[in-house]
């Protein structure tokens, strides 16, 4: 076999002259009677070889039988392309190889899909097909950024003194709120092991073992529908630290961040990065995840609208609930009243609105201004006013507003507030807007069950000034958590965690976990605890999410080599399927038939 000299990203126009031998799979091939030119294609780029018929009548004969995706290694000599033939698109685009001997190392069968149009392809076909989809150089260039992003991370806690170890996925259940992924066990026939859905609880054992500082780039079971950012089987770069509160933790992972961006996007992140706490992110985004690439925040007209003559807003109000809104700037003449009342209308109604009402700024009286809409009639001028104040709104801006409980307008104005700023264009593509989000209530009020639920996990730690409040008021309970979230989505986040027992008991108490069951789920964990655990805290990123924002994809499927589909499904391997009875007999398991 021709054994390569170099790659086919690597020749320039200093190298014209050399003998050369390159390998790699066929891009394309343009036979032009005379010449014949391939583009040959690996990981590291693309090459044109030509192939003449005068100077090698037998190489040039065999050249005209490659096809896409032949794999071939070829010497040759380097040479310039010409005068008019550069092509500036290719690293390489100066040269080509004129070959002298070809070697046909395997045939391929025709492409399911052509390479160069993948993108336009269903999906379902190129990761039935990921190896070819994965040779495309959008892919590699995708595999090569995650290599390199946990290269850089695992560099970097190596030099602060962090330890990776493995933990296991055998385990216990854990905590985290999703649904469990379960492994019937054979030798203890009738129970059954549950995939980590962190690795929580160990990483906190560690702590108390005296690991001081644990790293691990993991594999997470969670078993949710899978989403345009969520995986089944996802990865994280986890973290767990001694000695530690939040701003020690904190300050860390802003140096991590701040490498990997300057690695891979070679942009410099100003730290610190920004802090803001929960309450402030809902008041003003409506979300606790806020994209920060555009300001429109929103703002409450509650105590103006108390007493206007719209019903729907007063009786809202009067029950308890909130006018919130938002300015879209210029979204008065930008946008048409279908867009209003149809689009805007169908995003915050699919969030559980029950309506949008709207208004756009106009020119008023004396050079004053107004507002218009089918709406006016029930607002005084000064109730107008202070609408347009509150906002410092101009001619030609767009109001709109949700009248509903507070949680309920968030919930349809965060959606609505992406979708105005996307369409008046406020989003920079190549912006990167870093955030901690801080202060995150510890319970959240859960309804159904009537009781709390922790709103991070039950082993995040209060703020040490709440802590009376355990007892009296937990609903306003701050924790010592916080997200990291970068242009609205959230690409980490933990919290220093409970080192007493006493407190860890309280907390369980008031998400309505019993002693026995507590002892049951988490036993070993909080007998550890009594052995002397030192303070401790730590953090979680979604490698994933990161890898995505670093590559420019929506779609976590893209960053990941062998991803699951929206069903779970694997479908290069076609998991998950039935097994043989024998294997099921030995679990001691029965499958029920199922349509
Ligand atoms: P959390 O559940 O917030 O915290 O997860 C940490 C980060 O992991 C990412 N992530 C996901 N990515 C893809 N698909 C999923 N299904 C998915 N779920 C989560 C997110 C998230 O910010 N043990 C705690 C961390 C800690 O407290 O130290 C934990 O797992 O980017
Ligand atoms: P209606 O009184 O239902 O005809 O609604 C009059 C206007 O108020 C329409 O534009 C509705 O979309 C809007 N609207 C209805 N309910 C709400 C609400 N909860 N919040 C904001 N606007 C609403």
């Amino acid at each position: 076999m021709l054994k390569r000299t170099c790659n086919c990203g690597q020749l320039r126009i200093g190298d014209a002259g050399k003998k050369v031998i390159l390998s790699g799979w066929v891009d394309s091939y343009r036979d032009h009677g005379n010449l014949v030119f391939i583009d040959l294609r690996d990981r590291e780029g693309i090459t044109q070889l030509v192939f003449n018929p005068e100077t090698q009548q037998e190489m040039h004969k065999l050249s005209r039988q490659l096809r896409c995706e032949w794999v071939i290694a070829a010497s040759g000599t380097v040479r310039h392309r010409g005068e008019g033939l550069v092509n500036p698109k290719l690293a390489t685009g100066d040269i080509e190889v004129l070959i002298d001997e070809l070697e046909i190392l395997n045939s391929a069968e025709t492409p399911m899909f052509e390479l160069q149009n993948a993108d336009a392809v269903a999906e379902e076909t190129r990761l039935k097909y990921r190896y070819l989809d994965l040779r495309r150089p959008k892919m590699q260039d995708i595999l090569r950024v995650r290599h390199k992003v946990t290269k850089v991370a695992r560099d970097f806690f190596d030099s602060k003194g962090f330890w990776e170890i493995e933990t296991p996925f055998l385990g216990k259940s854990t905590p985290e709120g999703a649904r469990d992924f379960l492994v019937p066990s054979r030798l203890c026939a009738g129970s059954f092991y549950a995939l980590p859905q962190s690795p929580q609880l160990f990483k906190q054992v560690l702590m108390v073992s005296g690991v001081d500082k644990y790293f691990q780039i993991v594999r997470c079971f969670r078993d949710e529908d899978p989403r345009a950012d969520r995986q089944a089987e996802f990865t994280q770069i986890d973290v767990e630290m001694s000695f530690v509160e939040s701003d020690d933790v904190i300050k860390v992972h802003e140096q991590l961040v701040a490498k990997i961006w300057k690695e891979i996007l070679g942009v410099d992140v100003k730290l610190p990065i920004r802090r803001m706490t929960y309450q402030q992110a809902m008041d003003d985004y409506g979300n606790d995840k806020p994209d920060l690439r555009f300001d429109m925040k929103l703002k409450d007209i509650s105590d103006i609208a108390r007493d206007c003559q719209f019903k729907v807003f007063a009786d809202t109000i009067q029950k308890g609930g909130v006018v919130k809104g938002l300015c879209a700037t210029g979204g008065g003449v930008k946008f048409s009243r279908s867009d209003i009342e149809k689009t805007f209308t169908n995003v915050v109604t699919a969030f559980g609105a029950k309506g949008l009402a709207w208004f756009k700024v106009i020119k008023g009286e004396q050079g004053g201004v107004d507002l218009s809409s089918n709406l006016v009639k029930f607002f005084t001028p000064e109730q107008r006013k202070a609408i347009i104040e509150k906002f410092q709104a101009k001619p030609d801006d767009l109001l709109l507003f949700v009248a509903d409980k507070v949680v309920g307008a968030n919930k349809a104005l965060a959606p609505l507030r992406l979708k105005v700023g996307r369409d008046l264009g406020l989003i920079d593509d190549k912006a990167y807007e870093l955030l901690w989000v801080m202060d995150f209530p510890l319970f959240e009020w859960n309804d159904k069950e009537n009781r709390y639920d922790s709103l991070h996990h039950p082993f995040t730690a209060p703020v040490p000034e709440d802590i009376g409040k355990l007892d009296t008021d937990p609903g306003n309970i701050r924790s010592q958590a916080y997200d990291i979230v970068v242009n609205g989505s959230e690409i980490g986040g933990g919290s220093i965690r409970i080192h007493q027992p006493q407190i860890q008991a309280k907390v369980f108490d008031l998400l309505k976990i019993t002693k026995q069951q507590a002892e049951d789920r988490f036993g070993f964990f909080l007998q550890a605890l009594k052995f002397g655990a030192p303070p401790h805290g730590g953090i979680a990123f979604g490698l994933d999410r990161l890898v995505m924002f670093l590559t420019g994809t929506d779609n976590i499927r893209d960053v990941i080599a062998f991803p699951k589909t929206q069903k779970g499904q694997c479908l290069l391997t076609d998991a998950p399927s039935s097994v043989d009875q024998a294997q099921l007999d030995e679990l001691n398991l029965r499958v029920q038939s199922h349509h």
